[in-house]
This record gives C-alpha cells, structure tokens and sequence, in this order.
C-alpha cells in the first residue's frame, strides 16, 4: 500500500501508521478530520510530502463531514490541520491547494468532490516528482558508494518511492551498487525504526549506527555522500530533522559533499530560517524510550525536532527541475 491514500468506499483517508513500524505493519482508517489532525500530530503520519498530501485529504474530509458549505467548521479545521505541524512547509501548501480548490463548490458535496480531486493531483504530482528527483540525484552518485543518511526521506515520507531514498532507489535500478549507513535519528527513531525498515524490504543494504557516531564513520572514510531530505528550503538554507546540520557540519571537515532532495513544494525561498517556527516537541520523548524511563522524570529537556542548515555546507538541492548548486541569495547566510 502507499504510504496514505484515499479509500474510495470508506470516504476515509487510509494510512500506515508509522508509529507502530518496525514492529508491526498496521494500516489507520480516519473518518473524520479530527482522527487526522491527531494522527499528524503523533507522527503517525510524518514526512513533509506525506504531510502535504494528509492536509488535503483533511481538508476533504473537513468538507465531507461539514454541515453547510459556510459552516465555519471547515475552516475552524483547515486552521487545525495547517497547525498541527509547524515545520513542514508541505502541510500547508497541501491544506491551501486543497481548500482553495474546494472554494469553487457551492455545497459540501461539491466542495468535498473539488477538494478530492485537487488532493489526487498533489499524490500523482509526489510520485512523479519523486522520480524526477530520482532522475537528476542519481547522476550524482558513483557505482559503489555508500551513502549516510538521517531521518526518514523515502516512501514512508512521501506517497512512494521518496526523495533521498529515491535518489538510492533510481541510482540502484540503473546499476549502481550503493550502500546506505541510517543514523538512527533521535528521539524518535526515524532512521532506524523507518530507514533501516523501508530499505531492507527492498533489498538494499543499510547499517545502522547511532547519530554521534557519524564524525567518526566520516572519519574513517567509510562515507563517500550525505544524502538527506528537507522539511523547508528558506533563503539562506535548509531546515530539516535535527541533527542533520552536525551532519552536515562533519561531512564539510572531511570533504565529503552534502546534499539535500527536495520537491519544490518545499520550499519557501521569501523566508529567513529565523522566521520558521521550530517544533518543540514533548519532554517525555527523552525521558522515556517505549515507556522505560531513561532520565529523571522532572529533567529539564530542550526538544526541537528540526534544525537549519546553511548553503555553505550544502553541495547541491536535488530538485524535479534539476540540481541547484549555489545558493538563491548568498547574501543573507548567516555564519555558523
Ligand atoms: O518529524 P518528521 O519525521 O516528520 O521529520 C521528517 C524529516 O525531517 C524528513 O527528513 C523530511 O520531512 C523530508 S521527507 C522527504
């Protein structure tokens, strides 16, 4: 099944819920906008393609559920879903794409059927991308590298195939032998719950390591690229899960190139970094790991789930229009 899809019969969105993977593949029916809003913001649903796509899918559901086409409770919601996640340029692109598309209907009915049809574009136009993306980031990988990753950019965080992932995907179907290291992204375990899961259903070789051990894989020449998504492009450069700017910081010292896929819908180049709401996330995900407690439960704890990295650092954005090499206004990076 695809990452989140609409279920025809149902009228509900239809999810894997990330949550429960490795340990168990189980699918999420949401009837409702609510049960939607409350799977993004559990990272049920994660991944700024995949974000796009639950906010349009939400907002069908908001119409679906909705009394009048005036009722405010459509846009009480579209509101709920843009906020559910604050980072991901994607979740509001796909809300707005698919509550103005549901704008020209004049009953719920029609709204539902405008903005259903809006959030099928975006799911074709994210495979499509994807592959594109594919395409163009596969040049820039070499038979038999090994590339480090962080977090999860693949299909688990977009409709199919993925971007990072997808650059090692499209890079491998043309022959390339090529070797992933995951870093197992805390707190929350992106890379090794989802990454090291997502490629060994395919056959691709991946070993896990744990996000300080990088610098010293770097080090050791065991890395030949760092191939990474992006949750935001913004002027000076990009925001993406935390942990990916020591990363990147690391892979600069030992000249290793660093690049970011990204779709276009992420970005969002008329905004400085420093005006993007980082999300910070509960306390609890430090000071526990699958409920065993791990630090003193009153523990102060600083939890932001993303962080920003300059173009300095960055060798190229792997996009569907081609690779960028140089940053959009070198002007306005900040030193680091
Ligand atoms: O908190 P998450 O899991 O939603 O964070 C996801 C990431 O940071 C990804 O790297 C990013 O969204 C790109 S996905 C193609």
């Amino acid at each position: 099944m695809r990452t989140i899809e609409w279920d025809e019969e149902r009228e509900a969105v239809r999810l894997i819920d990330q949550t429960q993977l490795p340990r168990a593949y189980k699918i999420e029916v949401c009837e409702r906008v609510e049960e939607l809003i409350r799977a993004i913001k559990e990272l049920k649903v994660r991944g700024a393609p995949a974000l796009g796509v639950a906010g349009a899918l939400g907002v069908v559901l908001a119409c679906k559920n909705a009394a009048t086409a005036e009722a405010i409770e459509i846009e009480k919601a579209v509101k709920q879903l843009e906020n559910a996640r604050p980072t991901a340029v994607n979740l509001s692109y796909g809300v707005n794409r698919a509550f103005n598309a549901a704008k020209r209907g004049e009953t719920p009915e029609e709204m539902k059927i405008y903005a259903l049809a809006e959030a099928k574009r975006i799911i074709d136009e994210d495979i499509a991308v994807n592959k594109k993306i594919g395409e163009y980031g596969s040049a820039l990988l070499d038979d038999g590298d090994v590339v480090l990753t962080h977090c999860n950019a693949g299909r688990l965080a977009c409709v199919d195939w993925g971007t990072a992932l997808g650059v090692i995907r499209t890079a491998i179907m043309h022959g390339k032998r090529i070797e992933v290291i995951a870093c197992e992204t805390r707190p929350l375990n992106q890379g090794s719950r989802l990454t090291a899961w997502e490629l060994m259903q395919d056959k691709i070789p991946v070993t896990l390591i744990t996000d300080s051990m990088s610098a010293a894989v770097m080090r050791e020449c065991k890395v030949d690229k760092v191939l990474v998504g992006a949750d935001r492009v913004v002027k000076e450069g990009v925001i993406n899960k935390i942990g990916t700017y020591m990363h990147a910081v690391v892979a600069k010292a030992h000249g290793i190139p660093f690049y970011v896929a990204a779709p276009i819908s992420s970005f969002d180049l008329e905004r400085s970094y420093k005006d993007v709401e980082i999300e910070q996330r509960s306390p609890r995900e430090l000071i526990y790991c699958a409920n065993v407690q791990l630090a003193p439960e009153e523990v102060k704890v600083y939890n932001p789930a993303f962080d920003f990295t300059p173009f300095e650092l960055i060798a190229g954005v792997i996009t569907e229009k081609g690779v960028l090499r140089s940053p959009p206004s070198p002007s306005t990076s900040p030193s680091y």
